[in-house]
């Protein structure tokens, strides 16, 4: 009975995640969510599917994240196969900032990158370590962090895209933080991966799409396509998680430490 533990199951590519395990009823699926009550879809798919346990935590908070963990070491007896830590948050307002006008001011700055290092750096690392001995004591040994090929250098000398500073430079520090984890966990058999799903519509918000939305989303498009000009859109979470889930099945030795894609190698779309 493989367990796994996914972070930020409200919606999008976690609650993704979450229908797709459970499809298995095999697979004891933790889904851990910062506002439960809210998290009116994953309710429903709980209450269909007994193998689903939504556990409350914000990968912000890192006592938060320690009583997750206990939580779900009582229900797995200290046990945890797969850890896929999703989540994620940034600043709205950084968003189309480029670096040269990031201010020169400390508060101002520290504000800037807050809520993406705080979720997706800090927050990888409090999630992994909260994790960790349950990991250990594992079948599995397998730990996921969500990435993005847009914190791949290459991607963003070729694409000329100055925007999302703070989500493209906390993830690229999440790219390194897998390397050193994986450095130091390799001799414990644990694999260690930052995982990039793709480009995937998880638009939540009202339909139709507004038009500032499709705007940035024709802006991406392009850009984009300066470096994949076959590049038609999005992908649909369904596909994306499929694959994702097929590379963290068969993942390797060799691809800990690394960043890969949905398709297992450096493909980012
Ligand atoms: N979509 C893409 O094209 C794409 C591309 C590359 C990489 N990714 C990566 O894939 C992952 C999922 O992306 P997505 O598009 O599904 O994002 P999303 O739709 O914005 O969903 C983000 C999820 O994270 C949760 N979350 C945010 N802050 C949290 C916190 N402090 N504690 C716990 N949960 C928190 C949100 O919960 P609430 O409902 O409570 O806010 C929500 O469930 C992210 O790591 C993202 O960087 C996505």
């Amino acid at each position: 009975m493989p367990s796994y533990a996914v972070t930020g199951t409200s919606r999008g590519l976690g609650l993704e995640f979450v229908k797709q395990l459970s499809q298995n009823a095999n697979n004891t699926v933790f889904a851990i969510v910062r506002n439960p009550d809210s998290a009116t879809n994953l309710q429903t798919l709980a209450k269909q599917r007994p193998n689903v346990h939504i556990v409350k935590a914000d990968i912000t908070d890192p006592q938060s994240l320690v009583s997750a963990a206990a939580e779900i070491s009582k229900e797995t007896n200290g046990i945890l196969d797969v850890l896929i830590n999703n989540a994620v948050s940034t600043n709205p307002a950084a968003g189309a900032v480029p670096p040269s006008q990031i201010p020169l001011d400390v508060a101002a700055t520290r504000d800037f990158f807050k809520a993406a290092y705080e979720s997706s750096l800090y927050g990888a690392i409090w999630t992994t370590n909260a994790f960790l001995p349950m990991i250990e004591s594992g079948k599995e040994k397998k730990i996921i962090h969500i990435s993005t090929g847009i914190a791949d250098a290459r991607v963003i000398k070729g694409t000329g895209v100055t925007a999302a500073v703070d989500y493209a430079v906390a993830k690229g520090a999440v790219n390194i933080l897998v390397a050193k984890y994986a450095a130091e966990l390799e001799p414990k058999g644990i694999k260690v991966v930052a995982l990039s799903p793709g480009w995937v519509d998880t638009y939540a918000g009202p339909t139709p799409k507004p038009a500032e939305i499709l705007g940035v989303e024709a802006y991406v498009l392009q850009s984009f396509q300066k470096i994949w000009p076959n590049l038609k859109g999005q992908i649909q979470p369904e596909e994306s998680i499929k694959m994702v889930l097929n590379v963290i099945e068969n993942l390797t030795t060799e691809q800990s430490g690394l960043m890969i894609s949905h398709h297992g190698n450096e493909e980012w779309i």
